[in-house]
């Protein structure tokens, strides 16, 4: 994890066998050597848990094991109390993330947890299960559906599970009996109680601020014996991490007692917080930026970054995004992130519409900076597809290239899926190509996109552990990114299964006219059948022409390929070439992609190279072989689309759900 692990060694390892455990912190120095810290310790003595990173994670433990129970006695748990005070400053205000746990966990453990909703403390094998013996209370500023959260703003009473016991909205009560909400993530200090009774097995938490004293009446009064959950020797102390929202969460004072009432704190003892207009000032000079140049902010926000972070600290938070992707795929979005990134799925941020969905812009705190994503929402009902997408979203979102669009992330709500994509800010291909761009590429950057595509294209079909098949590729479904990189999109269409085995028969899905005949006929997407699809795509490059265009020079039933097949029987193949590409371009480059897209678009499949040979022509390691003379193209077995051979053409859910445009 990303945070530093603070000078503070682990010396004092006896189990305090002998007395019951009592201790207390009024801020914490680093001459204690008392507590185990993989967190911050500042110079004024605050144990600092997180820093403000996304997906980040700090705990603080007291050193020496705490015996909560003897069991050569009668076994159960021992009564405890423990007061602490903490604070939790957001980095936006809107958007923090996650939250602290006072956690109690068996001394043949550590804390080994994900980030996120699972505080440090849990990851989706272990959460809920009995043999955890984990006791937690969770200060939690983020709703998590998944567990049930009541709001982003609550105290919960966790027991081996993250779905709490029991939980209020965070607040106290005063003498009246009057409830006063708080919020925890305001920034300024909060003092919290929490008691355990061994006789009555009753669970007591209370807070309230600092300058209050302890209210009379609990916040939250649980009854529960303890004693199953807690074994003899437990650790315990804080756990604390971020997800998306980010903040920096603070203890600033802890004691704690076995048997009998903690000491209270010196709370004029406790070391103060940074000074809260640090924080804002840098907030909104970021906010600023973003709001009045917002084409260039993400540069602007990433130069801030850089200048402002050290070096290692960028280096550090791109390892921890790793090792978290590698663990759990792509992230799970809060839809209310979602919801205030694209400002309420406001019709000005919208970028397209799709066959099943609209795709919006959004700007969002990710590891400190805002950058930008584009979200795609499509309604759903069928509780079946919602599984096979969650299964279909972690397999794609483990795809990495550059000339890939990264798929950051999903959410799923009642009813609807939402899939999060880098935003690519020029666009889709097609515009730069069709029905007379405002703005062309000239043939450098137009054969840069191509050879981009056939490397990603290479990569889905054999560079990963699985074959990915993409079904629809064509100039609509390439996006630019700020570099005028050509990137894959919509990876929707593909259909995993396993190096070596049989392609599975499924629902044909694509767009007609870029879709290999053997693959119309039978129903079946192979990597072959992508290569069809990559040479129609290479011909819409070079000729600036959809594969089918209604314009006077073409016949009813003709295409792309014929079209082009036509020049090159004449001998003028260059002929074909896209009339906005000035004449002085690269012709031997021009020439090459023109019939390495019909090579492409044999209906024999096996005629067709591989996508490995595909790049060798490109970078023209190999030279082209001839044409043969034999040469068929698709349309002249391609079964009529209006026939009744069309009930093959179903989509199932969700290649329908992932395949819209966008
Ligand atoms: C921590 O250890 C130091 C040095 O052994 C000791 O002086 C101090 O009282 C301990 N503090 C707590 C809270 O146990
Ligand atoms: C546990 O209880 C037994 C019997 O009452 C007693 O002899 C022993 O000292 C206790 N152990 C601890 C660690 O308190
Ligand atoms: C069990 O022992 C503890 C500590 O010795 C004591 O406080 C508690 O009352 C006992 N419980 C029962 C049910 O006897
Ligand atoms: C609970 O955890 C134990 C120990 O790790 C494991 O053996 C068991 O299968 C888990 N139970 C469930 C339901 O996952
Ligand atoms: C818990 O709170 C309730 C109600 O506020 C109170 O009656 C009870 O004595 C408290 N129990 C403990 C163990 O503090």
């Amino acid at each position: 994890m990303s945070l530093k692990l603070a000078a503070v060694t682990l010396l004092l390892v006896e189990v305090a066998a002998s007395g019951d455990t009592s201790f207390i912190f009024n801020g914490f120095q680093s001459s204690q050597y008392n507590l185990t810290i993989l967190a911050e310790l500042t110079s004024n003595g605050l144990l600092k848990l997180t820093n403000g990173e996304s997906l980040q994670e700090g705990h603080a433990v007291y050193s020496s094991p705490v015996v909560f129970k003897n069991s050569s006695n009668n076994g159960s748990a021992f009564s405890f109390s423990t007061s602490f005070v903490f604070a939790i400053r957001p980095q936006a205000a809107e958007l923090s993330g996650q939250g602290i746990m006072f956690v109690v966990y068996p001394a043949t453990k550590s804390l080994t947890g994900l980030p996120s909703q699972y505080f440090g403390v849990f990851d989706p094998d272990s959460v809920g299960n009995s043999s955890n013996h984990v006791f937690g209370v969770e200060l939690d500023t983020s709703m998590s559906t998944e567990f049930e959260d009541i709001n982003d703003n609550h105290v919960g009473i966790d027991i081996n599970d993250l779905k709490s016991a029991a939980s209020a909205v965070a607040g106290y009560h005063n003498d009246d009996g009057i409830f006063n909400a708080l919020r925890l993530a305001s920034g300024n200090p909060i003092q919290v109680w929490l008691e355990y009774h061994g006789m009555n097995k009753q669970i007591n938490v209370t807070l309230a601020p600092i300058n209050i004293d302890k209210p009379k009446q609990a916040l939250l009064s649980f009854t529960k014996d303890l004693s199953p959950i807690l074994e003899e020797n437990m650790y315990v102390g804080f756990s604390s991490s971020t997800g998306m929202g980010t903040a920096s969460q603070y203890i600033l004072g802890w004691s704690f007692e076995i048997n009998g009432q903690s000491q209270p704190l010196e709370l004029s003892q406790l070391p103060k917080l940074p000074r809260k207009g640090d924080n804002k000032h840098k907030g909104y000079k970021k906010v600023v930026l973003a709001v009045a140049l917002p084409m260039i902010s993400l540069m602007l926000v990433l130069l801030v970054t850089l200048t402002v972070n050290h070096v290692i600290k960028r280096k550090r938070f791109s390892e921890q995004l790793e090792d978290w992707e590698q663990e759990c795929g792509p992230s799970r979005f809060r839809y209310k992130d979602l919801y205030l990134a694209t400002k309420g799925f406001r019709e000005k941020e919208l970028l397209g519409r799709g066959g099943f969905g609209k795709v919006y812009k959004g700007v969002i705190v990710i590891a400190a900076s805002k950058t930008e994503i584009a979200v795609k929402r499509v309604s759903h009902e069928s509780k079946q597809g919602v599984r096979e997408f969650v299964a279909e979203v972690v397999s794609i979102g483990r795809l990495r290239h550059r000339n890939l669009v990264p798929l950051r992330g999903y959410c799923r709500r009642k009813g609807e899926l939402l899939l999060v994509y880098d935003y690519m800010p020029n666009g889709s291909l097609d515009k730069y190509l069709f029905n007379k761009p405002k703005l062309t590429l000239n043939w450098s950057q137009r054969f840069r996109i191509i050879k981009g595509v056939a490397s990603a294209l290479l990569y889905l079909h054999e560079g990963w552990e699985q074959v990915v098949v993409h079904r629809d590729i064509k100039a609509s479904n390439v996006l630019l990114d700020a570099e005028m990189n050509g990137r894959l999109g919509n990876f929707g269409l593909a259909r995993l299964h396993d190096h070596g085995s049989n392609p599975q028969t499924t629902h044909v899905a694509g767009t007609f006219r870029y879709m290999a005949p053997e693959h119309i006929r039978t129903g079946k997407a192979t990597t072959i059948s992508d290569v069809f699809g990559f040479g129609a795509f290479l011909l819409e490059v070079a000729c600036g022409r959809r594969p089918t265009e209604k314009t006077e020079e073409w016949l009813d039933n003709a295409n792309l390929a014929d079209w082009v097949y036509d020049f090159w029987k004449k001998g003028g193949i260059l002929e074909a070439k896209d009339q906005n590409l000035s004449t002085d371009s690269e012709t031997e480059e021009v020439e090459l992609v023109l019939k390495l897209g019909l090579f492409c678009s044999q209906s024999e499949p096996t005629a067709r190279p591989s996508m490995r040979q595909v790049m060798h022509y490109l970078e023209r390691e190999v030279p082209l072989p001839h044409l043969p003379s034999t040469f068929r193209h698709h349309t002249q077995d391609l079964p009529n689309p209006a026939s009744p051979d069309r009930p093959l053409l179903q989509t199932s859910v969700v290649e329908s759900i992932l395949s819209g445009g966008r």
